[in-house]
């Protein structure tokens, strides 16, 4: 949650900083889109303009376009203290206006800072937690410190919980210093400019090399360059990587949003999905295999795939694991030991609660399969295995082919552990051709029913096994983008209570391919039907029950979720556009969950 980038460029010939902060905020606007700012130095001045709205709404009002200078912070904001006002808009200064600090994360102690600073002197200018840091910064310089990033190592040693943040200081015709703890902050070098950012795509096209920060290091960059301190001030050398062109491209080829533009691009990425990790799928099957006890633990639409991934794993390994979604997993802690495999289930790869879940693991001797999207993240570092899904980025708040290559790792992973990954693969190739088959003829029919049923309050999507987890994800795609309350549940459960919400007409998704689960669903759509309720069936079989069909081809049984999800995706999408709703950019969420 919120996103920052710094530029400087370090041959006085590239455009001005500024314009390149923009083009990174606009490519970071995923992490949070509340409010927006930018502080640039011009000459001796920094100047600071922000403002609530999306970056471009900010940019425009402010011409964030047009300042000058060759160093520029940015930010782009999903408010965790203080409300929704200019004043909290990132960038926050120092009394004297000569630092500025755009942040990501929390400051837990900024209540204790706050008060010492107040009775220093000090008067704040908003709510938030982040404006300690540059009066902070300010009195440490004040207090003789020889350098911005000696001031950023001895302000660290006062704050509490996670952060990745930038300061810029104006003094000494420059200096942008950038430190982070349990947040993502990544170093691109540029032609003529260096970047510091939450996330590689922030600059992405505009630099060719990348180097990610570990806890506690620091980045200084000044007119002389780029220096690197560990977290005594000692300075170190640091190896660059390649920037990924693929991952950093952030087009939407033409579809009106990038959430459309992610559904297609499925079939394609559930072909291609886990090539080239081979060898981390057998290592982490073979832990499994040796692990006494086997947990998953994710948020949202990860720990779906997750729950999906464990009837995988019984059904085709026989081997039995639970799934603790991330928020609860510290309350079972005192239960891991050596003998437990932690599978850590996570896109962004920086989901505060999964992080926190497997540092608790790693304290108890659990060994750590990390499975990621996004490279060089927080859970990459922190797992013993790591498989990635490699399907690029995805840029909708909503996940989409993220959600279905997880689902494709588990199912390889479920047949490396019975030395059938062959086999496995041969299953999923088929897969992503019947959905791309499928994808192309139902666009239109999707759109027809949202059309009609976007007045409606509630949905309920049921499903049995395999198709329960699919059903969970389903109705969290509609509430997310189109802000119609909708439950998924196990077909089984909806006697035991919800059944009371039917009314006539009420929508029922039932998910009911021609599986194990076919028949029963079937019967607890009847008993729904019953009482009135509006039939929608996802199947590959029809039914008389069915007030409309969504129609699916027949795949080996345990890969009905690859194909059905899609089209709930889909279907989701459509309701969002048909109520008015941005599904890009869902009111109150961000893609990366980055406080607890
Ligand atoms: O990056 P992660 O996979 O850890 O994200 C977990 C959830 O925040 C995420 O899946 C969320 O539920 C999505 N916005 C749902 O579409």
């Amino acid at each position: 949650m919120c996103g920052i980038i710094g530029c400087f460029g370090t041959n006085g010939v590239a455009e001005p900083a500024a314009r390149s902060v923009l083009e990174g905020l606009r490519r970071l606007e995923y992490r949070g889109y509340d409010s927006a700012g930018v502080a640039a130095l011009d000459g001796c001045t920094l100047v600071v303009r922000k403002d609530v709205g999306y970056v471009d709404q900010v940019a425009v009002r402010f011409e964030l376009e047009d300042m000058t200078g060759t160093v520029a912070v940015g930010h782009t904001r999903w408010a965790t203290h203080g409300g929704v006002t200019q004043g909290n808009a990132h960038p926050h200064t120092d009394m004297a206006g000569r630092i500025a600090v755009v942040h990501n994360g929390i400051i837990e102690n900024y209540r204790a800072l706050r008060d010492d600073l107040t009775d220093a002197g000090v008067v704040f200018r908003s709510e938030t937690d982040t404006e300690v840091i540059p009066h902070l910064l300010a009195m440490a310089m004040a207090d003789g410190c020889p350098s911005l990033a000696e001031a950023v190592r001895k302000v660290c040693a006062r704050l509490q919980g996670s952060y990745a943040f930038l300061a810029l200081s104006a003094d000494g015709g420059g200096t942008m210093v950038g430190v982070r703890k349990d947040n993502p902050l990544v170093v691109g070098f540029g032609d003529s400019q260096i970047f510091v950012a939450s996330d590689v795509l922030a600059f992405g096209p505009m630099a060719s090399r990348m180097a990610p920060l570990l806890d506690g290091e620091i980045v200084e960059v000044t007119m002389a360059g780029v220096r690197f301190f560990d977290v005594y001030g000692s300075e170190l050398a640091k190896n660059s990587d390649a920037v990924d062109i693929v991952w950093a491209n952030t087009d939407r080829n033409g579809h009106p949003h990038y959430m459309l533009k992610e559904i297609f691009e499925q079939p394609r990425a559930v072909c291609e999905c886990g090539a080239g990790e081979d060898d981390s799928l057998v290592d982490a099957a073979l832990a499994i295999l040796g692990a006494r006890q086997v947990v998953f633990t994710a948020c949202g639409t990860s720990r779906h795939a997750s729950l999906i991934g464990r009837y995988f794993f019984s059904k085709i390994a026989r081997r039995f694991a639970d799934v603790v979604m991330a928020s609860e997993f510290g309350y079972f802690a005192r239960s891991l030991n050596p003998q437990t495999v932690v599978i850590a289930v996570s896109q962004s790869g920086e989901t505060a609660d999964v992080i926190a879940g497997v540092k608790l693991a790693r304290q108890a001797g659990a060994h750590v399969v990390s499975v990621v999207n996004r490279p060089a993240c927080l859970l990459e570092e922190m797992g013993d295995h790591v498989i990635r899904l490699g399907c690029g980025a995805e840029v909708g708040v909503a996940a989409t082919k993220t959600f279905t290559c997880e689902v494709i790792v588990f199912y390889l992973l479920a047949h490396a552990m019975v030395n059938r990954l062959k086999q496995g693969r041969a299953n999923v190739e088929r897969a992503g051709e019947l959905l791309g088959e499928l994808l192309q003829g139902l666009n239109g029919g999707l759109w027809k029913l949202a059309a009609d049923l976007k007045g409606r309050d509630h949905f309920y999507y049921i499903g049995r096994g395999v198709n329960f987890a699919a059903a969970m994800e389903g109705a969290l795609k509609l509430k997310e983008i189109s802000y119609i309350h909708a439950e998924g549940m196990p077909a089984g459960e909806l006697k035991h209570g919800t059944l009371a919400l039917i009314e006539p007409g009420t929508p029922i998704m039932a998910i009911c391919p021609n599986d194990e689960t076919h028949a029963e669903t079937i019967s607890n759509a009847t008993e729904a039907k019953a009482r009135g309720a509006f039939i929608i069936g996802v199947s590959d079989l029809p039914s008389e029950v069915f007030d409309y069909w969504i129609k699916i081809p027949a795949v080996s049984p345990l890969l009905y979720p690859v194909l059905l999800i899609p089209p709930l995706q889909l279907f989701a999408y459509h309701m969002a556009v048909a109520r008015g709703c941005d599904p890009d950019k869902p009111r109150n969420l961000a893609k990366s969950v980055t406080v607890k």
